[in-house]
């Protein structure tokens, strides 16, 4: 084992499988999990998983990560457009960040072109579905064992 992935779901992602389904897809959260287990454990890594719907307690495990997890996958969902404490989070714990979007943000609405997580990502993956979560995975994983 190399270590652990930090996977975290923002808010509504609790809702994958029934929320809109014609822009999330019908996957739930629980598929996109599985998704990031196999790519970890196919790059040798494990995966710590949190989903909150309070930018506080993405906040708190952003942190924690510093010092148990060597990478952080994060969809941020709205807090992708509206947190700078989860951008500082990011910026503070330093470790290397994959944002995904499960959905194509740049087709969307123009306020979800705007990411104040973008800057503090190595790679940003958007409108793949869940395998955006295994293109992540697979980022990081190579990333890591350079
Ligand atoms: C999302 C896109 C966001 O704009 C939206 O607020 C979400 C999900 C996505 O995965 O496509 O909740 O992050």
């Amino acid at each position: 084992m190399s270590g652990r992935l930090l996977i975290v779901h923002g808010p509504n992602l609790n809702l994958l499988g029934t929320r809109e389904p014609d822009v999330y897809g019908t996957a739930t959260l629980e598929d996109a999990n599985d998704v990031c287990r196999a790519a970890a454990e196919a790059g040798g890594f494990a995966v710590d998983i949190v989903q909150s719907n309070h930018e506080g307690a993405l906040v708190d495990a952003i942190q924690a990560a510093q010092g148990t997890a060597v990478g952080i996958v994060i969809n941020p969902a709205a807090y992708t457009h509206t947190s700078v404490a989860i951008a500082d989070a990011l910026a503070a714990v330093g470790l290397p960040v994959v944002e995904v979007h499960l959905s194509n943000v740049h087709a969307r609405e123009p306020f979800r072109s705007h990411s104040y997580v973008s800057p503090h990502a190595s790679a940003v993956i958007a409108g793949a579905g869940i395998q955006g979560y295994r293109f992540a995975v697979e980022h990081l994983a190579a990333l890591l064992s350079d």
